[in-house]
């Protein structure tokens, strides 16, 4: 039987409670099947930081590489907890493993299933992917601070945007709209930001001729956020660089039902790295150890994970159990609920 190497890192606050669940779904869909997921847990996040005073070793890095794929929960601790002072643990653990791993294709999927409590009252069929690029923007670290403290301090971050980066990302994201309904919109800010707009624009522009069967569309981001509440149903594949599809992202799962359904897959198209599957949401410190999170967007991202390792059929079998589970929500139910009624889906 194949053998899959998972690296499995729970993280932080609710992290660990919807990793759980989702490690549950993955066994229940798996078992007795031809592939066998051969798991390794780290321990990484705040809780470790706090333990050791490590983010993320050069071991730790070298581990989790060495592994097909990779399934994270949420990382961070309480915002303003003076002892995280001097730590980053988004930047010195999730970012260090999306940049060093390659991750250019942050790719996050949203849909309104059936049943699922979107805010809003005439939501039409939504059924988009955000690809987001995930190795530059203003996310790398380009920046400095100088004169800190004093009322003259400069604070800059820059935003880094190279024509390979870019280039890579909107192919990528051409090709996912020739798989899917043909569109593709480009959001950026272009009327501001000239020069990383425009090399945006220009990218897109050409590698649409390569793909005259996919419909070109461009927005603003300020705009896509009002069609994104007011007719979410015009998107289909949406590239847009690593902060906007940031913010854009948790707007999509607010729209869809939530971001507790809100999955994605950090993705090495190479397959030079492991790939990395992640639900949307983070740490949420503010319903931590109370089994009140949703596991459900961890669970559709052992779907993407499942996806990406090719196996199609396990895949559907999560997003179809997780889709009949939503129409039939009532009532709430702790995080364990809700993953022992998608596993009963699964098993019916
Ligand atoms: P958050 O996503 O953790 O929480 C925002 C709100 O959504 C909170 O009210 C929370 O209770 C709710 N929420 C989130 N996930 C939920 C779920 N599965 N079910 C039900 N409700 C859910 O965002 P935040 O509060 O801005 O960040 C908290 C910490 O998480 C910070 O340290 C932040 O840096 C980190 N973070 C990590 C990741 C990640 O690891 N990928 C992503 C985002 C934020
Ligand atoms: C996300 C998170 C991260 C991001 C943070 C925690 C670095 O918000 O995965 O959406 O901004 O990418
Ligand atoms: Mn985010």
């Amino acid at each position: 039987s194949r053998v899959v190497k998972l690296a499995v890192i729970p993280g932080d606050g609710i992290g660990p409670e919807v990793v759980a669940e989702a490690e549950r779904v993955l066994e229940a869909v798996t078992v007795g099947g031809d592939v066998v997921f051969d798991k390794t847990h780290f321990s990484l996040g705040a809780a470790r930081y706090l333990e050791t005073g490590d983010t993320l070793t050069d071991e730790d890095l070298a581990a989790i590489s060495a592994h097909d794929a990779i399934l994270l929960g949420a990382v961070g601790g309480t915002p303003g907890d003076p002892r995280l002072k001097d730590a980053n643990i988004e930047r010195g653990l999730l970012l260090k493993l999306r940049f060093t791993l390659d991750h250019y294709v942050n790719l996050r999927p949203s849909k309104l299933y059936a049943g699922a409590p979107g805010p809003l009252a005439e939501p039409g069929d939504i059924d988009f992917v955000v690809v987001r690029e995930g190795t530059e923007g203003p996310y790398v670290g380009n920046g400095g601070a100088i004169r800190t403290g004093t009322p003259h301090e400069i604070a800059n971050e820059t935003s880094v945007n190279t024509a390979f980066g870019v280039e890579r990302v909107v192919r990528y994201a051409f090709e996912l709209a020739a798989r899917r309904r043909q569109k593709l919109t480009l959001v950026h800010k272009t009327n501001v930001l000239v020069n990383a707009g425009g090399m945006w624009k220009r990218i897109v522009d050409e590698v649409a001729q390569e793909h005259p069967e996919v419909v070109v569309d461009y927005l603003h981001v300020d705009a896509a956020t009002i069609f994104m509440v007011t007719n979410p149903s015009r998107f289909d594949v949406i590239v847009t660089d690593n902060l906007f599809g940031d913010i854009l992202t948790d707007l999509a799962g607010a729209v869809t039902g939530g971001i507790g359904l809100a999955a994605s897959g950090n993705i090495n198209p190479d397959g030079t790295f492991p790939s990395m599957f992640e639900p949307v949401h983070g740490s949420a410190p503010d319903i931590a150890g109370q089994q009140k999170a949703d596991p459900t967007a961890a669970i559709l991202s052992v779907a993407l994970l499942l996806d990406h390792l090719g196996l199609r059929d396990e895949s559907d079998r999560v997003t179809r159990a997780v889709e009949a589970d939503i129409a039939d929500r009532d009532g709430s139910r702790t995080t364990s609920q809700v993953g022992d009624a998608i596993i009963a889906r699964l098993q019916a």
